[in-house]
């Protein structure tokens, strides 16, 4: 099977770049080689020099920055995409993009498979190769990191056996990042009981390192998406860039928890993701003060099950559509202005102003100038009690006399 043509999603690290190789020699593949752009800071021509040098006989390096932003990141805002209520789905969401691409190189190349560098024991697997055989159920996929089972030694020895040079800084941590965020794991991490160490912070100025004095910010939306900050047009993707320093700057976006993956292993997950707490922050601020609360709990359900859906690797399930549906008809309101304040890790939502605000000052207020009639209260109270007060006192009395 000399000269057959497969597809490889390429990130320059020590795995994928040890594959080049492996598909090279072990099978006689051709090996062509694709890095996709989604703002993870990177020197991209440094990646392509690296997988011509450890054989690739093609390199892409595709820029999907706005594609993300547009279908992925903006969804995420709309549903306040977070796993397990803390993490912004940042690997995730980037997965099936990667897939869209390389699937796509492979039918211009005429592979005849693609392969990846996940392990087999994270999530990135399944979201990688249930994307694929969607996509393309013609195409074959190779995980040669999870057929190995190599530990990073063994792989270095490899490397060093093939001509392949090893970043001097044999990394600590294994690292994933893009626009919407940094995935940190690994290492003193793995120990729940071991603090962050600075050495993890890297988008993030460390909270007590922060500036003494607060930051506000006045984060304008319209259709449930971002799209001024202080009174400014700007892009959601210049609006992230801007926030991920503006708010790592002040020490906000720092997330660290016990994950559960689908695999079923708990993990221990870092993430440093100024930008998105920040403005799923704002947006849930906002859509608190426009929605109503029988609108706001059942989204809270919709919202969760999104996100779900996007962890468990099934951004192609017809539900996920289907569930946007419903998001997208509350987003119309979503609009108004939100100020935050960050402080030392902290954000604050400040303020807040909606021309579709439901909130009625004349209504809350505890000023004479109050438009709620209170005696209607007592009515009420009565009727929304009624059968909680029977059913108590029924059990009061059964169980007295039992
Ligand atoms: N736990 C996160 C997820 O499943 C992040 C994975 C990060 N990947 C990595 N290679 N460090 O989405």
């Amino acid at each position: 099977m000399q000269n057959k043509k497969i597809v490889l999603a390429y990130s320059g690290g020590l795995d994928t770049t040890v594959m080049i190789k492996w598909l090279n020699e072990k099978y006689g593949y051709s090996v062509i080689t694709v890095t996709v752009d989604l703002g993870q800071k990177e020197d991209f021509k440094s990646i392509e020099e690296r997988a011509y040098k450890a054989g690739s006989i093609k390199h892409y390096n595709i820029d999907a920055k706005e594609e993300f932003v547009n279908n992925f990141i903006s969804k995420a805002i709309k549903a306040n995409g977070l796993y397990e209520g803390k993490y912004p789905l940042s690997t995730a969401l980037g997965r099936p993009l990667i897939v869209e691409k390389l699937v796509k190189v492979a039918e211009d190349e005429d592979a005849f498979a693609v392969a990846h560098g996940c392990t087999g024991k994270g999530n990135d697997q399944v979201r990688f190769e249930v994307t694929v055989k969607a996509l393309n159920p013609k195409l074959k996929v190779y995980a040669p990191v999870r057929e190995w089972n190599l530990n990073r030694d063994e792989e270095v020895k490899y490397a060093n056996a093939h001509g392949i040079e090893v970043q001097a800084k044999a990394k600590k941590y294994s690292i994933d990042q893009n626009l919407w965020g940094r995935s940190i794991e690994g290492g003193p991490l793995e120990d729940p009981w071991n603090g962050v160490g600075e050495d993890v912070f890297e988008w993030l100025v460390p909270p007590e390192k922060a500036p003494e004095k607060p930051t506000f910010l006045e984060i304008g939306f319209s259709n449930g998406l971002p799209i001024s900050l202080n009174e400014e047009k700007i892009s959601l993707s210049e609006l992230i860039s801007r926030l991920n320093s503006i708010a790592g700057g002040c020490g906000v976006g720092l997330i660290d928890h016990i994950e559960d993956r689908l695999v079923g292993i708990k993990s221990r997950e870092v993430y440093e993701c100024p930008a998105a707490v920040t403005l799923l922050e704002a947006h849930k601020a906002l859509e608190k003060m426009v929605l109503t609360r029988h609108e706001l709990f059942f989204k809270e359900l919709v919202d969760s099950e999104w996100s779900k859906l996007v962890y468990f690797g099934l951004w192609t399930e017809p539900l996920r559509e289907d569930l946007e549906g419903f998001i997208e008809s509350t987003q119309s309101r979503v609009e108004g202005i939100v100020r935050v304040k960050l402080y030392k890790g902290n954000l604050l939502i400040d303020g807040l102003k909606s021309p579709y605000s439901l909130y009625d000052r004349n209504l809350s207020t505890y000023g004479i100038e109050s438009t709620f009639d209170q005696k209607m209260s007592e009515g009420f109270i009565e009727i929304w009690g009624l059968q909680s007060r029977t059913g108590y006192e029924i059990l009061k009395r059964v169980k007295g006399n039992g």
